[in-house]
């Protein structure tokens, strides 16, 4: 296994991604919390690229050489009222089960908080799994008041 702080990079990907989004679906569930989960199904190449083209998607991935060792996916919210024009929901993370617990997590974040430096954002929120809280703390976040609710229509 290579060891990530020599030669972690960290990029966010555009249109031109697409397959690489795609190849990440096949083997996300290696990203999940419970890796016996089934992977997700990947979009079609159009669809991967229409994704990555929408200007209200934030995705990065953290690379060692070709490899994918952690991907960070935020949606940008526009706001309605005075103050900073948008806020980010960070809608999903996650690092390779073999590279935990080195950094990359954190490496991501920080990307994500560049990106929110030079685009005037302020907030991110996250609807956490519990078993992440607390990396979300080491890495600053608070909780909030009230809980986060969800309902799928059948
Ligand atoms: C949560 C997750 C993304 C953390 O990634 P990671 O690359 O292991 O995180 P890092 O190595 O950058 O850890 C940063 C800090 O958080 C700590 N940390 C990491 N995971 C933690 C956890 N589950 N609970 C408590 N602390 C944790 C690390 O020890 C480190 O602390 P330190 O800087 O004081 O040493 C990773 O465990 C993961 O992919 N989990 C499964 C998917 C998941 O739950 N995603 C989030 C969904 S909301």
């Amino acid at each position: 296994m290579t060891d990530p702080a020599a030669g972690l990079s960290i990029r966010r990907i555009g249109p031109e991604d697409g397959a690489t989004l795609n190849a990440l679906a096949e083997t996300d569930n290696l990203f999940d919390e419970d890796p016996a989960v089934a992977p997700s199904v990947a979009l079609t190449p159009d669809g991967a690229r229409d994704f990555l083209a929408d200007p209200t998607v934030l995705f990065w991935l953290a690379q060692v050489e070709d490899l994918t060792v952690g991907f960070l996916h935020c949606c940008v919210q526009r706001r309605r009222t005075h103050g900073p024009w948008a806020e980010l929901l960070l809608m999903e993370m996650g690092t390779h089960a073999g590279y935990r617990r080195q950094g990359i997590g954190r490496a991501l974040i920080a990307a994500m908080e560049d990106w929110m430096r030079a685009n005037g954002v302020r907030d991110v929120w996250v609807p956490a799994d519990t078993s992440a809280v607390g990396f979300y703390r080491k890495c600053g976040f608070a909780t909030d008041e009230g809980e986060i609710l969800v309902k799928e229509l059948h």
